[in-house]
């Protein structure tokens, strides 16, 4: 079977560069990649079996935003934003936990039900006027895919819902039976210092792999195939060596990794990442699921988050397979992030010429063709004034 979901031809002829230099050093540009990519984007927040429980929540700060996720005594998983609306207190600290019957905002005590309603004010006779319909938390869009918890931090957006954004790839990633999973070890976070879209740039081609990823390209390095971004979607794809075995955790991987009966043929020795633009990937190994997403902290700083997850029911040999994935990962994220610093770092020069990008980087260009198309001051080589930005921003956009 052909393993590519989409054939995509590389046109002969096509603009080699990257973006320019300047985005990636800019507060300006930063301001609005937060308006126009971030708040009204589809954000992955965690999966559904993170809050197994009714109370149970967990809380994402990204972007200047505080998302709250809590499932309700009816079992529906609901999203706000984490702020109180007596004067903006977080409702929850921390990033994960149980709330049992209530949200009791920790500054003045206003009470809140698990969906979201205001129970009521502490020491009410103090509102004579408060109309407690009016003062339930701010919901965000929500939207569960497979198990998967996306929101948006601002209601509607560029982008259809997103089982209309996944469907080319729902057929194929059924097969994994997401949606039944639970967490192999929770959501980590870690900070890089680098902006956001140099972890991307590095992340969306599989042309370094082979010099850069010592155990990936043991395990697959000769099957790697990038399929572009279409619509918001990439797909990268590849297929392990059953003979490989330089390194000590790939000789072990595709030892004891056993035969997933339940994957088709095309799928039982492949490693899959979906990219879901503009900052996030889901990926699936025949023993695990997992995502992956970077967020701005600032221009030099980016929040690296995601989380594992695994069948239920796993065998041993499934739980050491993952064990064993995970560490190549593991090794493959600290050469990346190394990576994107100095290709970062490069930005700041006044030598940096812009990028110069392989066909087997196409995958980078259609990344940056979709910042483009939100942010269309990108296609500036020579960087605006930063008091301009917006300004100049806007105008580009209302021409279209
Ligand atoms: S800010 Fe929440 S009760 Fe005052
Ligand atoms: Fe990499």
């Amino acid at each position: 079977m052909n393993p590519h979901l989409r054939d995509v031809a590389i046109p002969n002829d096509w603009d080699r560069r990257g973006l320019p230099g300047w985005s990636y050093h800019s507060a300006a540009l930063l301001e609005l990649e937060k308006e126009y990519v971030f708040r009204n984007h589809w954000q992955i927040a965690g999966h559904v079996c993170d809050i197994p429980n009714a109370g149970d929540y967990l809380t994402m700060d990204v972007i200047g935003e505080r998302a709250l996720i809590v499932r309700g005594k009816d079992g529906v998983v609901r999203g706000f934003n984490n702020m109180c609306r007596h004067r903006g207190s977080r409702v929850v600290a921390d990033s994960q936990g149980n709330c049992r019957n209530a949200l009791v905002c920790p500054f003045h005590g206003w009470v809140y039900n698990l969906d979201g309603t205001l129970r009521g004010a502490a020491r009410p006779r103090s509102f004579p006027d408060l109309d407690k319909t009016e003062f339930g938390l701010m919901p965000l869009d929500l939207e569960v895919w497979m198990g998967f918890i996306f929101i948006r931090f601002r209601n509607g957006g560029p982008q259809p819902s997103v089982a209309e954004l996944l469907k080319p790839i729902e057929p194929e990633f059924a097969h994994y039976k997401a949606a039944d999973m639970v967490p192999s070890w929770g959501i980590w976070t870690q900070k890089t210092s680098v902006n956001w879209k140099s972890v991307r740039d590095v992340d969306n081609e599989g042309y370094h792999v082979a010099m850069a990823h010592p155990a990936l390209q043991d395990l697959y390095g000769a099957t790697y195939f990038d399929e572009p971004f279409i619509n918001g979607v990439s797909r990268s794809f590849a297929t392990y060596n059953p003979h490989a075995g330089r390194r000590w955790s790939v000789r072990n991987y595709v030892k004891i990794a056993p035969e997933p009966t339940h994957l088709p043929d095309h799928l039982r020795k492949a490693w899959v990442y979906y990219g879901i633009f503009p900052n996030a990937v889901l990926s699936v190994m025949p023993e695990s699921v997992q995502f992956y997403q970077e967020f701005p902290l600032s221009t030099g700083e980016t929040l690296l988050r995601g989380a594992i997850y695994r069948y239920r029911d796993e065998s041993r040999e499934q739980a050491a397979a993952r064990y064993l994935s995970f560490r190549i990962d593991r090794d493959t994220m600290s050469e990346d992030v190394q990576l994107s610093v100095w290709s970062n770092e490069s930005m700041l020069s006044e030598a940096f010429e812009g990028f110069y990008l392989s066909d087997l980087e196409y995958g980078v260009r259609t990344h940056h063709d979709h910042l483009r198309k939100q942010i269309p001051v990108l296609g500036l080589e020579t960087a605006p004034e930063e008091k301009d930005m917006w300004n100049l921003n806007d105008a580009l956009r209302s021409r279209g």
